[in-house]
Order: structure tokens, then C-alpha cells, then sequence
């Protein structure tokens, strides 16, 4: 029978048969197993017992959860990466000394490696002597995905159990491997069936219990320098640093700081090679990069959940079928988008050419799926049967949800939405993809406006992940956790936002466009702005942006936008898009706009300096040109970002900082580093803010901070709650 040596709410150790010991991880009462405090604690008591228990021959490590250890319980990383350094140290040497006591067991240690075992988890494995792990289980640090590295001893251990070469492919690239990949890569010694792991990972211990000396020599290597010549590390080093630095985004600086560790420990014996890691790390974690990294994971796990709610919420329906109205860019993305994940779209046009184009569109893209093996033959077939094209309401009284895409046009929007609501089951739902309209105003016409909802997608839809579900004034809860069910069985994000005009992201990517057009008029050279903002860690400048847009649509949604929000987007100078539109300099699709544009040889635009821009430019610029510092450009760009924000969230456009800041990361490319514009303002300070904010105010009210924010500084508070 077995004896517990160790009974805890994570950790269990008992006494098997044969001298062997079980180090059991079940965290009580959840899901997954993790390595937070209390597991470290437990851990430290259980190694305790182990370690005193007479007669012992091997350690077996298990868990009796289908994750082995999913890594560190990242809800505890915000507080403890505030807390001051020395605090930071303290509590991460804490955790290598109990995993230095795990790994200097009297005994051979094994570990059982059933399911996950990421970041700490893995960490904690590398500290046994073997490792076998299940054919169907994934191990790997992924930290730099959370703009940090291995803090537990992984930069120490890796390298001296696989290699330099291998530890900086798997901490800089953070990706998860497979059983067979880590077996070749040396991070497990053997790979089992799952229902096999058990009985091998035993049999493995039984043998280093009788062969000492092989067990003894691993361990003595992991806990020595590496044996390496200075030479080869250097080239190693050089190599790689070349090779991160291409590959890291912009000011996350994870990957290059992993490197500088390894290159800092490889000489040294473990306990000073840990010492380098926990160092580095406490530097890392203190990066704007890890606060909002850290912060968008958080709020990924908080909107997944408020989706789960919305699934099991009074009146949400599964949609089954579905149709698009309008077979346009937008209209065709979204059918092909749902046939693709299994939902049928009807798709109607009034016009067999848009038809056309937007079948010929999921065609191209099937195949694309196809040939790059994403996609079985077969699967593509069904996909495509799954988009039906026509000209009329056939089959629309058996949908369960109709997305309307048609133009942009409120008359037109009437006339159809009306329509389509008397060809449609009573309980089905409507949701427009309007950008600019509001869903009350669009509303109007319709017998059951509860039924009536918005879904706005974005361009192009197959490629972007978000989707903001609208919630009119008469759109009842059914009818928003029935879109956020269909969006996310599309694949997409959906966050909830109140009707408004611009909705949540335009509203705010307007803010940033008007500051642009007041920039400009005051002086700025918008290559400069460009430069600036791409610096900063956006994808593209506001200038660039607009090219790609298309400055007759961009500029149509900027003013009607605006047009909601007269008290603070009114403009009072002239408007370099406007000037750009009068010129029919649209941008990318007429070779002209701020930029010139000329196709590669694969029909790409490829951007080039316009030489009459800054001549053509100078008419909306009084007082002719002047330097700004790109400090001044970014914070002139962002602080209006930041306070049409705070107002959103006061107005409860939407619920929460998280669900917001998630919805700018997903929808405009805003610099992950940054985390969202209120993880930004956070990490700026709100007394900073309030600061940049006296001393721009002169230039309007879109620069003019919020009561709420002011409350926050004097609170010393900021957006998030840690
Ligand atoms: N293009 C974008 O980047 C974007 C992004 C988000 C939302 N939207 C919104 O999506 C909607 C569609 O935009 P788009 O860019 O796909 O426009 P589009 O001009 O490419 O397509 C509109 C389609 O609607 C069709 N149409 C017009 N009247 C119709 C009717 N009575 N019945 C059926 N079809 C009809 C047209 O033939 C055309 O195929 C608009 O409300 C727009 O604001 C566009």
C-alpha cells in the first residue's frame, strides 16, 4: 500500500513499492497544475519528507493532471514584477533553491512528462536526471512570448542538457516542440506511448538505481561550466545575436536578453550560472515589454472567458447557417471566413459581378490553403459548397444569422435591412458590418430591432482576428451572445462594445488621424511622423496608413466620425486628407497619395518618396514648416488616443480596460510592446499623462485629460487595477 510522505492541496509524495518514490503534482479543485507559491512551498515540504525518508532508491515525478505543469501562474507576474528589485531576487532565488533541492536528491530523479510541461514546468523536469515523456504531450519555454525568458534555471540547464545551440533555438524562439522533435533535440531521453509512460519512466529508474555512475555524471554536468572552447561560444553567440536581433518585434527585447544570460553563465558553475539568470530576469521583467505582454495574455484569458459566458447565456444560439448580404471585399471575406470554419454562408448580391468576384476570391484562397498544406483537397470542396452564391432570398428563412455588408449608404442600408427582416425567421438575427453608421440609426426601419445587432468586422477579414459585436440601444442580450458565438466559431475575438459613432477602435484610430491632420498643419514633415511612429513600434505611419486605406474612404469615415463628436473633433485647420482627395491622390489604389506607389514583379505596391508631396502639402501649412522632435510627434500622436480611451471607458462603451486594450492590439496593430493605449498610459504614469496633457491642451480639447484620469493620478492609481 502507499505511504504518504507528503500530503499537500498541489504536491503529493508517497512511498511505493521498491525503494521508489512518487512526487505526485494534482493541484486541488483546477484544471492544470502550475508553479506558483503555494506549489513552490509544497514543493520545498515534499522534498523535505522525500529527503528524509530512509531506504529510498529513485524519484519518480508525475502528474495526475492531463498537463504535466502548464508553467508559473502568470496572475501573480503583475504585482510581483511592481515590487522593488531586491524583493524580485528574493523570490526568485527562493524558487531555484527548492528546484536546486529537487535536483540534489540523494537518489536518481525521473521525470513523467504526461502533457504540457511549459516554461517553470519544463524548467522543473530539466532539474530531474531523465526525462520520458508521452508521444502526445508538447514541452517548451515560451516565456519571450510574455516579453521575458526562463527565470527558474532554464537559461542554466538547457544548454548543459542539449546544447548551446538547441537552448537558444527553444528559449529565443519560445515555441513548444513535440515528443519527437524534443527527443531529437535532446531535451527527453525517451518517448512512450501515453498509456506506456508510466511503466517506462519506472523502468528507467529501476536501471539508474542500479547504474549509479550514469545518473551521477549527468547531474554532475549540469551542474558544472559547460565544456565549451571561448572560441565556439563566441561564434555561437555572435551567430545567434545576429539571427534574434532580425527576428525580435520591435522593443522586445526578451530573446537578446536570454542570450546576453547564456553567453554571461555558460562558464560558470550552476549556483553562480543561476545567479546571472535571476538577475538578468529581474531586469527583463521590469521591461514596458513584459508589463504588456504579460497584461495582453491576462486579458486574452479574461475575453475568452466573457465569450464562454456569452455561450451559456439565456437566448444565445448556435448559428448553423448563416448568410452575407453584399459580396463585396468585406461581405465575400466574411462568407469564406464562416465555410471555412464549418458555418455554410448564403451569399447575395444584386449584381452577379460582385457574385463572381467573390467567389473567385474564396477560390484563390482555398487553394492557397491547399498548396501551402493547410487544407485537404476534399476539405476545400466542402468549403467551397459551403458558400452559396445568388441573386435572391432562397433558403434566407432557414438562417440563423444574416450579416449585412452591402455599400455604406444609410438609404440603402434602410431599404435592404427592411427587406431582409421580412425574408428572415422571426427569431433570426440581423448584424450589420456598418463601419461609420449607428446601429440605432440603422435600426429604424425594422419590426424587431432586438433581433438587430453589429458585427464589425475588419479588412481583410480572413486575416484579422477581431470582431466588434455592437450593442444598440433595443439589441437584446440574445441577439450580442449569438454574434459573439458566431465570431467565435469564425475563429475571431469578439469584444462587446455600446453603440456609438466609430464604435471602440475607429473612434480611437480617429482621434489619432486628426491629431496627425493638426500635426501636419502645424509644420510637421509627415515622412518624419512616419518615421517616428514606425520607431514607436506601429506598423505603419499615419501618412503611410491612409495610402493603404485610401484617402477618399479614410477621410469619409474620419468626418463622420468626427461629425459624432463635435465638442472635441471638430477642426479648426486645414486637412492635408482633404487636400489629398481634391487632388484624387487616393493612396495605394491610384499610385498616389502622400507617397508613390509602383508595382514589384509579384504586382506588390512598393512605396517610394512622391517628389510634390511636401511642395503640394505646404497649401494646408500657414505658417510654413517647422522641426518637431520625434518625442513631440509621439506624444502629439498618442495622448488623444489615450483620452478618447479614458472617455470611451467612462461613457461604458466598453466594460473593462482589458477588453479594450485587446480590441486595439487585435484590430490596428498597436505595438504589442506597448500593450494597448491605457497599458501604455499605465506605463507611463498618470501623473506623466496629466503632465502631457497641460502641456498640449492649448492645442484642443481632443489633448484635454478626463476627471477620471485626474482622480486617478491624485489616487496614484492608472487604468488596471495592479
Ligand atoms: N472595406 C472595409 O475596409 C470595411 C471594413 C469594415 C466594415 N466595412 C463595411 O462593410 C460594408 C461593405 O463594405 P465593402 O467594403 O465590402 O463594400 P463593397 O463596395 O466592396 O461591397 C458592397 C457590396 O454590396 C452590394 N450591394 C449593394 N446593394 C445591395 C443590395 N441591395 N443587396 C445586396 N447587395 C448589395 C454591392 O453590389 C457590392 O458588392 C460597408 O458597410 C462598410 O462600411 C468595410
Amino acid at each position: 500500500m502507499n505511504q504518504y510522505l507528503h500530503q499537500g492541496q498541489t504536491v503529493q509524495a508517497m512511498r511505493l513499492d521498491n525503494g521508489i518514490a512518487e512526487l505526485c503534482f494534482d493541484r486541488d479543485s483546477e484544471a492544470i497544475n502550475k508553479l506558483d507559491r503555494l506549489a513552490l512551498a509544497e514543493l520545498r515540504a515534499a522534498l523535505a519528507a522525500i529527503a528524509a525518508a530512509p531506504g529510498l532508491r529513485g524519484v519518480l515525478v508525475t502528474s495526475a493532471k492531463e498537463v504535466f505543469i502548464a508553467g508559473a501562474d502568470i496572475t501573480e507576474f503583475g504585482a510581483l514584477f511592481k515590487r522593488p528589485e531586491a524583493d524580485m531576487l528574493a523570490h526568485f532565488r527562493n524558487g531555484n533553491d527548492v528546484l536546486c533541492g529537487l535536483e540534489q536528491l540523494a537518489v536518481p530523479v525521473v521525470a513523467a512528462i504526461n502533457g504540457f510541461a511549459l516554461g517553470g514546468g519544463l524548467e522543473l523536469a530539466l532539474c530531474c536526471d531523465y526525462r520520458v515523456m508521452a508521444a502526445s504531450a508538447q514541452v517548451g519555454l515560451p516565456e519571450v512570448g510574455l516579453g521575458l525568458f526562463p527565470g527558474l534555471g532554464g537559461t542554466v540547464r538547457l544548454p548543459r542538457i542539449a546544447g548551446l545551440d538547441v537552448a537558444i533555438e527553444w528559449i529565443a524562439g519560445g515555441k513548444p516542440s513535440r515528443a519527437d522533435a524534443a527527443l531529437r533535440a535532446g531535451v527527453v531521453d525517451q518517448v512512450a506511448a501515453p498509456d506506456q509512460l508510466r511503466a517506462a519512466a519506472l523502468a528507467l529508474l529501476e536501471h539508474a538505481a542500479t547504474h549509479a555512475p550514469e545518473w551521477q555524471a549527468k547531474r554532475a554536468a549540469r551542474q558544472a561550466p559547460m565544456a565549451l572552447s571561448a572560441a565556439a561560444a563566441r561564434e555561437v553567440f555572435q551567430q545567434a545575436r545576429a539571427r534574434i536581433a532580425k527576428a525580435s518585434p520591435k522593443h522586445q527585447p526578451a530573446a537578446m536578453m536570454a542570450l546576453a544570460a547564456m553567453e554571461d553563465n555558460w562558464p560558470l558553475a550552476r549556483d553562480a550560472a543561476l545567479d546571472v539568470e535571476v538577475r538578468q530576469f529581474t531586469r527583463v521583467a521590469k521591461t514596458q515589454a513584459a508589463a504588456s505582454l504579460v497584461q495582453a495574455f491576462l486579458s486574452e484569458q479574461a475575453v475568452k472567458k466573457l465569450c464562454r459566458a456569452h455561450a451559456r447565456a439565456d437566448g444565445a444560439r448556435t448559428v448553423k447557417a448563416a448568410a452575407v448580404l453584399g459580396a463585396g471585399i468585406m461581405g465575400g471575406g466574411i462568407a469564406f471566413a464562416s465555410a471555412l470554419k464549418g458555418v455554410p454562408a448564403r451569399m447575395k448580391d444584386i449584381a452577379q459581378g460582385q457574385l463572381d468576384l467573390g467567389c473567385g476570391e474564396a477560390d484563390k484562397l482555398l487553394a492557397r490553403q491547399v498548396r501551402l498544406g493547410r487544407l485537404a483537397q476534399d476539405k476545400a470542396d466542402a468549403v467551397r459548397r459551403g458558400i452559396v452564391a445568388q441573386l435572391d432570398y432562397a433558403g434566407f428563412g432557414q438562417v440563423d444569422l444574416v450579416v449585412e455588408a452591402v455599400v455604406e449608404n444609410i438609404k440603402v442600408k434602410h431599404a435592404v435591412l427592411a427587406e431582409l427582416e421580412s425574408r428572415i425567421a422571426d427569431d433570426a438575427i440581423i448584424a450589420t458590418n456598418t463601419s461609420s453608421l449607428r446601429i440605432d440609426d440603422l435600426a429604424v426601419p425594422l419590426a424587431r430591432p432586438h433581433n438587430f445587432v453589429g458585427m464589425h468586422f475588419f479588412n481583410p477579414v480572413p486575416v484579422m482576428p477581431l470582431v466588434e459585436i455592437v450593442k444598440g440601444e433595443k439589441t437584446s442580450m440574445a441577439a450580442v451572445s449569438t454574434a459573439v458565438g458566431y465570431a467565435v466559431a469564425m475563429g475571431k475575438t469578439p469584444i462587446v462594445v455600446k453603440d456609438c459613432p466609430g464604435f471602440l477602435v475607429n473612434r480611437i484610430l480617429i482621434a489619432n488621424n486628426r491629431a496627425f491632420s493638426q500635426l501636419v498643419a502645424d509644420g510637421a514633415d509627415f515622412e518624419q511622423v512616419d518615421r517616428a511612429m514606425e520607431d514607436f513600434g506601429w506598423p505603419m505611419g499615419p501618412a503611410y496608413l491612409m495610402d493603404v486605406v485610401g484617402m477618399d474612404t479614410g477621410s469619409h469615415v474620419s468626418n463622420v466620425i468626427a461629425a459624432g463628436y463635435p465638442e472635441r473633433m471638430t477642426r479648426s485647420w486645414d486637412d492635408v486628407l482633404e487636400l489629398m482627395v481634391e487632388q484624387k491622390r487616393f493612396g495605394q489604389k491610384t499610385g498616389i497619395g502622400f507617397y508613390r506607389y509602383e508595382a514589384d514583379p509579384a504586382g506588390k505596391p512598393v512605396k517610394h518618396h512622391a517628389a510634390d508631396s511636401h511642395a503640394l502639402i505646404a497649401r494646408v501649412q500657414p505658417n510654413g514648416r517647422r522641426a518637431f522632435t520625434d518625442q513631440e510627434i509621439v506624444e502629439r500622436l498618442m495622448l488623444p488616443m489615450v483620452i478618447e480611451a479614458a472617455i470611451a471607458l467612462e461613457e461604458g462603451v466598453v466594460a473593462t480596460p482589458a477588453e479594450l486594450d485587446m480590441a486595439l492590439l487585435l484590430g490596428i496593430g498597436f505595438p504589442r510592446h506597448a500593450g494597448g493605449i491605457l497599458k501604455y498610459a499605465d506605463w507611463l504614469g498618470m501623473e506623466h499623462v496629466l503632465a502631457l496633457s497641460d502641456k498640449y491642451a492649448h492645442l484642443g480639447p481632443p489633448y484635454v485629460a478626463t476627471a477620471g484620469m485626474r482622480r486617478m493620478a491624485a489616487q496614484g492609481t492608472g487604468f488596471y487595477a495592479d
